[in-house]
């Protein structure tokens, strides 16, 4: 009989492929998924420790999940993801219910671990950063992709932003070759994916190897990647603004299956609390980079990351975050209460910043933003866009898609339309979607693509 593994995920979309690939490791030792922790003969929980309460959100989800493993023997639980490569032993020693720690560059080695964990050899750590990389021992994804797929290209990040735990936790700077991901993107299209989502932590610092040995860029991965038939859309996160060379910010021009979106943290506007970030790059740098990108292709949505409140913060500094955003009109943006990380550099630097004065400071951020988000989206009215059909919706006809920019739209649609390009008339602008509708079928014949003819 069929083993039933249950996987809750948190944090970034890297955990999100993360967990889709553990599900296919364990997937020849006949586990099959559950959304029940309950019916599990295998429960995983794939951690994220990028900002505060991480580890204290863990250890009362497993305090939730002993009873859960006493009433089902034989339940196997395991801690994955950047808490328990952060944590390690300490896991075993405050949840002894835990029979598996595992990081997230080792996950390939689950079958050895399960074993081990069902012979009741005692708990299992595996933290290393392996010299074998997990993605040459990864299986072919077992389960189907959807129409909108992620495909990991890079990991770990050599940045040491002085606030981030990513290079502790996710290991230095790995990219995989071009070979391999055009491989794993044929089968992701083969089994019917239609946008790919490239993954990184660091995405745009991608170099691999090439077809010939040569180190491939990102723009050079992604013109390998548009030659693939039956690929309608490319999209690519997370960047870093010192990262975006000349040829990747041609491309947002040249290539029309490569999506007008780009997801570019700046975390502050102020130069000097960029500089204790150890960001590399100043908010005059941000903005030239943002002006070289909008000549190359003016229709580009911007998203952003935003930190408030970071040490020694001064109401001018913030006063120039607010500035930065009045200016680059973001087409949304993700913005945080600065969390000190055990370990990283920022967490021992002084003048930290009162809670309430984050609390404003992230309150009068989001207000911008979100007046910002709906100025982008009001653009969109009487407009028609070409959106990719990925799900039904809430309603019956009802279908959930996504524009070029990335912007969620219910649309009245056939079923049979999910995996189509369609022609939408944007009508209504809702808190976190736009309503169309359909005006007809653009097909997927990769020279009906060419979306900004429609935009
Ligand atoms: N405190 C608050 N926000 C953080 N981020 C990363 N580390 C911290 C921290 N210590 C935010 C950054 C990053 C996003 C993924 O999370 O904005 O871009
Ligand atoms: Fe963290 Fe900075 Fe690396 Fe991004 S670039 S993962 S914020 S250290």
């Amino acid at each position: 009989m069929a083993k039933k593994l249950f996987i809750k995920t948190y944090g970034c979309q890297m955990n999100v492929y993360d967990s889709a690939r553990m599900a296919d490791v364990l997937a020849p030792l006949g586990y099959r998924l559950t959304d029940r922790p309950e019916a599990a003969d295998m429960v995983i929980l794939n951690t994220c420790h990028i900002r505060e309460k991480a580890s204290e959100k863990l250890f009362s989800e497993l305090g939730r999940l002993r009873p859960v493993k006493a009433e089902r023997g034989g339940q196997i639980l395991a801690v994955a993801g950047c808490v328990a490569q952060a944590e390690g032993e300490e896991i075993f020693r405050r949840a002894p219910h835990v029979d598996l720690v595992f990081g997230p560059q080792t996950y390939h080695r689950l079958p050895e671990m399960v074993a081990r964990a069902t012979r009741a050899e005692g708990a299992v750590l595996d933290t290393d950063f392996p010299v074998e990389s997990k993605f040459d021992h990864l299986p072919e994804a077992a389960s189907a992709p959807g129409v909108s797929a992620f495909l990991s290209i890079q990991e770990g990040c050599d940045k040491f932003c002085t606030f981030c735990v990513v290079p502790y936790t996710r290991g230095a700077e790995f990219s995989r070759p071009v070979a391999a991901i055009v491989e794993e993107a044929r089968h992701l299209v083969a089994n019917g994916a239609r946008e790919i989502t490239l993954l990184g932590q660091n995405v745009n610092a991608y170099r691999g190897p090439g077809p010939k040995g040569e180190a491939a860029g990102l723009a050079d991965l992604i013109r390998a990647l548009a030659a693939i038939e039956g690929l309608l859309r490319i999209r690519y996160t997370t960047s870093h603004p010192r990262d975006m060379d000349a040829d990747l910010l041609r491309l947002h021009g040249e290539e029309a299956k490569l999506m007008p979106f780009l997801h570019l943290p700046v975390q502050s506007g102020s130069d000097s609390v960029l500089e204790r970030m150890n960001r590399g790059h100043g908010a005059d740098a941000y903005r030239e980079l943002v002006a070289t990108l909008r000549r190359h292709r003016p229709d580009i949505a911007l998203s952003s990351d935003f930190i408030v409140g970071f040490p020694g913060e001064t109401d001018e500094d913030f006063e120039a975050t607010l500035a930065l955003v009045e200016e680059m009109g973001f087409a949304q943006a993700f913005s945080f209460k600065y969390s000190p990380r055990p370990g990283t550099p920022a967490a021992l630097m002084p003048d930290a910043v009162p809670e309430a004065v984050k609390a404003e400071r992230l309150h009068r951020l989001q207000t911008l933003l979100g007046q910002s988000q709906r100025a982008w989206n009001a653009k969109m009215l009487g407009r028609t866009l070409p959106v990719l059909f990925e799900q039904a919706g809430r309603h019956r006809n009802q279908l959930i898609g996504r524009s070029p920019y990335w912007q969620a739209v219910h649309v009245e649609a056939p079923e049979a339309a999910i995996g189509d390009l369609g022609q939408i008339r944007i009508l209504a602008q809702h808190r976190n979607s736009l309503a169309g509708e359909w005006i007809g079928p653009i097909g997927t014949s990769p020279s009906a693509t060419s979306e900004r003819a429609c935009a």
